[in-house]
């Protein structure tokens, strides 16, 4: 695997690959299991892969975990490696935002919804750097989890908007035996905070529970999730909603053939996380 810190590296070895397509996945690094499902779906998919390892100093806000944030690099570069990844650019912050940088891309409602109204100009950082990494590597398609459900549409809403020339591939969330979503947030939470975090899927489940029974109203059904999650006092709830997936708008009932999304995010102690998933009625 090679490992590039500069954008001009990263064209050289575009350059010198040659044919055949290329697989993207952007992360923060501190990787797990959730990361490599995404590498394999990258491997599988093209030819070569191609991941990034960038602590967006961008998409943290005031008062967030950014100086923080878990860094790991030598094993997150033995994970890559025994992924297949030919190629990693691991840049450092003065070479993707120089002196004098200043462009945003903000892409309206979508992203203010969820996620981006707790994070006042999270997703504004997320799709900046998401493009520029974008435009840096050329990939023929893009890997994400479902995890970071709101990322996923305000990057849909980029693509769609800009042209972008790449596809958006998005892979199932990777949970732990006991329900929880991988995340690399959850390094910080102690072995007690680790049990009240389960709380979250646990809400989702009753949810996805009732609604396999039948149920079709939103507000029957975010009741139900919202008792499950009042019974863990450790939780400070942040937002719960049921949403179209795209628009992120809230969705009033279930219908037929249109997936719901039904995302949670709150803190346990000083740690945000967050978890989602999708109701299908058929
Ligand atoms: P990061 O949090 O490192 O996540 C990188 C990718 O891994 C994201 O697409 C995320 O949704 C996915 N991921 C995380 N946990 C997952 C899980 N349990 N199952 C499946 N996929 C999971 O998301 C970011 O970084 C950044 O915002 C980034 C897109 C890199 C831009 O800075």
């Amino acid at each position: 695997m090679e490992i590039v810190r500069s954008i001009a590296g990263v064209r050289a070895w575009r350059r010198g690959a040659g044919a055949g397509s290329l697989g993207f996945v952007p992360t923060m690094g501190a990787l797990h299991a959730g990361h490599a499902s995404l590498l394999r779906a990258a491997r599988a998919g093209n030819d070569r892969v191609a991941a990034s390892i960038f602590v967006n100093p961008t998409q943290f806000g005031p008062g967030e975990d950014f100086s923080r944030y878990p860094r790991t690099f030598a094993a997150d570069c033995a994970l890559l490696a025994a992924e297949g990844v030919a190629l990693l650019f691991a840049p450092e912050p003065a070479e993707m935002y120089p002196a004098g940088f200043s462009t945003a891309i903000d892409v309206g409602p979508v992203g203010a919804r969820l996620d981006g109204a707790s994070r006042p100009g999270h997703f504004t950082g997320v799709a900046t750097v998401v493009a520029k990494l974008f435009s840096i590597t050329g990939p023929e398609r893009a890997y994400f989890g479902q995890k970071d459900a709101a990322q996923v549409a305000v990057l849909r809403q980029m693509v769609r908007d800009l042209s972008l020339p790449v596809e958006l591939q998005i892979c199932p969330i990777v949970r732990e035996p006991d329900g929880l979503a991988l995340s690399s947030r959850n390094r910080y939470l102690s072995p007690a905070e680790r049990v009240e975090a389960l709380v979250l899927s646990r809400a989702l489940l009753a949810a996805e529970d009732l609604a396999r029974h039948g149920a079709r109203d939103a507000a029957m059904l975010l009741e139900t999730a919202r008792a499950v999650l009042g019974e863990e006092p450790a939780l400070r709830l942040d937002y719960l909603a049921l949403v179209e997936p795209d628009t992120l708008e809230p969705v009033a009932f279930l219908e037929p053939g249109r997936p719901a999304l039904l995302a949670v995010a709150g803190w346990i102690g000083v740690t945000r996380l967050i978890d989602n998933t999708l109701l299908s009625p058929v």
